[in-house]
């Protein structure tokens, strides 16, 4: 079965209620609830009561999914939070700072024991691990291949872990993440492809200028990407539009197929004074079939 992609996944801090109504509306592909880092200590039994509840009376996710972002497996909270929230059948769990794929096994363990004492569907609980927000897991990107079936993508994240190596900025002077956070996304980027697994962009935080973050999105989606997750509900629109091929993209695939058409059994091919082969033609086929499914 074809896996859904979560083109844009929306934050929401888990006990807000106004933020959680306003999220409905904003057209992410996936709602993240949080009850980690939005959300103070004193709150916290408060936001998994609202997530619960809100869980509980919203069952049709055939236009949006509902995640929840639960507190990291090394504190107490965590278990708090699976134990509030499964009854109410979340689409997925965005699990932060893991050390490696062993948090997910045991992540899938708990999952299963719970979905079994509330009658929700075993397996039914996706997982999506943040992947590089402790040092240690930086040198883990590879283990995630067959951890779990649960397993949907992985994602990545600079603040925690420029504060857990005591960085003061995690960006050169021009802006840029430096090289270490630079790393760490190409290793979720390839960590991700290398599992068969969706790779998701982290946030970009400055939610007000909107241009900015189009021309970002599109580079992810060049890069490989394929959804990123958003912290305002202005950051859907392009973080959508971005992860949809546009109209050039879609007519330099379809020359990239037609020169390979033309040469009628050529191996190799060139197009405008550059040349093509085996892996340029599987990415045009591969964006030809995305841009078709997103307009049926
Ligand atoms: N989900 C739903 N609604 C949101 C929202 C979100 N993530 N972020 C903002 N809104 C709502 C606001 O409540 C406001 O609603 P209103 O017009 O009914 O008053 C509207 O969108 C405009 O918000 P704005 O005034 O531009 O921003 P803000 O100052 O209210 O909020 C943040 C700014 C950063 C606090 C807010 O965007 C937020 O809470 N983001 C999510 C943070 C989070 O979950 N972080 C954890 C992961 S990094
Ligand atoms: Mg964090």
């Amino acid at each position: 079965m074809q896996e859904t992609i979560l083109k844009s996944l929306l934050f929401v801090p888990g006990d807000s209620d106004k933020k959680i109504a306003k999220a409905q509306g904003s057209g992410a592909s996936a709602l993240i609830l949080d009850l980690e880092d939005s959300v103070l200590p004193d709150n916290k039994d408060a936001a998994r009561a609202t997530v619960r509840e809100f869980l509980r009376i919203h069952r049709d996710r055939s236009k949006q999914q509902l995640w929840v972002r639960i507190n990291p497996l090394t504190t107490e909270s965590a278990l708090p939070d699976l134990a509030a929230i499964v009854a109410g059948a979340p689409d997925g769990i965005m699990l932060p700072k893991v050390e490696s794929a062993r948090d997910v096994v045991l992540l899938d363990h708990y999952l299963t024991a719970l979905e079994h004492r509330e009658g929700v569907a075993h397996g039914r609980v996706r997982i999506i691990p943040v992947v590089t927000e402790t040092p240690a897991a930086m040198f883990e990107l590879k283990t995630y291949k067959g951890a779990s079936a649960r397993l949907l993508g992985l994602t990545w994240g600079a603040e925690d872990l420029s504060t857990a190596i005591g960085a003061s900025t995690n960006r050169l002077e021009s802006g840029e993440y430096e090289f270490t956070y630079q790393l760490a996304r190409s290793l979720c980027l390839v960590g991700a492809h290398a599992a068969g697994l969706q790779a998701v962009e982290t946030i970009t935080a400055n939610f007000r200028d909107q241009a900015q973050l189009l021309r970002e999105v599109q580079a992810s989606r060049r890069a490989g990407f394929t959804g990123k997750i958003a912290i305002h509900p202005d950051q859907i629109g392009p973080i959508n539009a971005g992860f949809s091929p546009d109209d050039a993209d879609v007519a330099h695939a379809q020359a990239v197929v037609k020169a390979f058409d033309d040469a009628k059994g050529a191996g190799t091919v060139q197009l405008d004074g550059k040349m093509l082969d085996k892996p340029h033609l599987t990415q045009a086929l591969r964006l030809l079939a995305s841009a078709h499914t997103l307009s049926q």
